[in-house]
């Protein structure tokens, strides 16, 4: 047998990451980059894409960017389009533009509780329904990493929208790994609370105490965590994996965010 550490590269693949400006997005990319792979940055923000894809050419790897909106489904056509026009191929997808701040359930709006799942689950089907066909034909099969949540995993007041939509993706996930195998390989991570962007934004001293006291490992993940695992799951190391949704998140057996009881 060779070195096993052989089956974690990418060499010759090439990758697309949704929503890789900055946080798990961009730390994935690197990691694939870090690996062999050539990447295509997309997000909505060019000058965070710009900067991305300058670490992937410092890592010796060539990289795209292609501006998307996951929303938009033109957006997401021109970026499947502009990958393989521009590298001939795509080996895999990260869906992991998404995300949803709790609230209230009596606050959360029809509109909103929809917008939510249109994000976080309708828009990862509609990468995976472009991309399926073109990793087939350009590369002979694939593998999808779907970037879910220790929300779609435990229950917790505030949750409705984001939790539903993260269980929603993750048995996706699992549907969709039975859709496609052998040829593409569909798995997903659950996601603890990663301090990104997303995270800071509504992070105090209070409420990380708060959350550290939740967490068997005593604290808060980084991107690299769960870079280490999607590069993983993506890589032939992981190819007799799929439909999995692999636990990345401390340890965690409850959400460690305490949303007010309903006022009724
Ligand atoms: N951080 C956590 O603790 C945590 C925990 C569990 C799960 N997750 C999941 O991890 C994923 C990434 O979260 P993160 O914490 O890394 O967030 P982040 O730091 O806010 O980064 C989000 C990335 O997605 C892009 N994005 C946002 N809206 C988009 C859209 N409509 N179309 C395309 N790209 C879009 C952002 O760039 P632009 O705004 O420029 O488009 C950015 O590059 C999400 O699916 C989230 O639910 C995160």
């Amino acid at each position: 047998m060779a070195n096993i550490l052989d089956s974690f590269r990418l060499d010759g693949q090439v990758a697309i990451v949704t929503g890789s400006g900055r946080g798990i997005g961009a730390g994935t990319a690197l990691a694939y980059a870090d690996a062999g792979a050539d990447v295509v940055v997309s997000a909505r923000t060019v000058s965070q894409l710009e900067a991305t894809a300058e670490k992937i050419r410092e890592r010796g790897q060539r990289a795209l960017v292609v501006p998307c909106d996951v929303l938009q489904a033109e957006q997401r056509e021109a970026l499947v389009a502009k990958t393989v026009e521009e590298f001939g191929r795509v080996d895999i997808l990260v869906n992991n533009a998404g995300g949803w701040p709790p609230k209230a359930t009596l606050d959360t709006t029809e509109s909103e509780f929809d917008a939510c799942f249109r994000f976080n689950v309708t828009t990862a089907l509609a990468m995976t329904r472009l991309c399926v066909p073109k990793m087939v034909e350009t590369a002979g099969g694939g593998a999808i990493v779907n970037i879910s949540s220790v929300a779609g995993r435990f229950n917790a007041r505030g949750f409705a929208a984001y939790g539903v939509a993260k269980a929603a993706l993750s048995f996706l996930t699992k549907n969709l790994a039975q859709d496609f195998a052998p040829k593409v390989r569909v798995n997903g991570i659950a996601v603890g609370s990663i301090l990104t962007e997303a995270l800071k934004g509504f992070m105090t001293d209070a409420f990380e105490q708060q959350m550290l006291a939740k967490t068997p490992m005593k604290r808060l993940g980084k991107v690299e965590d769960i870079a280490a695992c999607a590069l993983y799951l993506a890589s032939p190391a992981a190819s007799y994996v799929t439909g999995e949704i692999y636990g990345v998140n401390g340890g965690l057996t409850q959400i460690q965010v305490e949303m007010p009881e309903a006022n009724i």
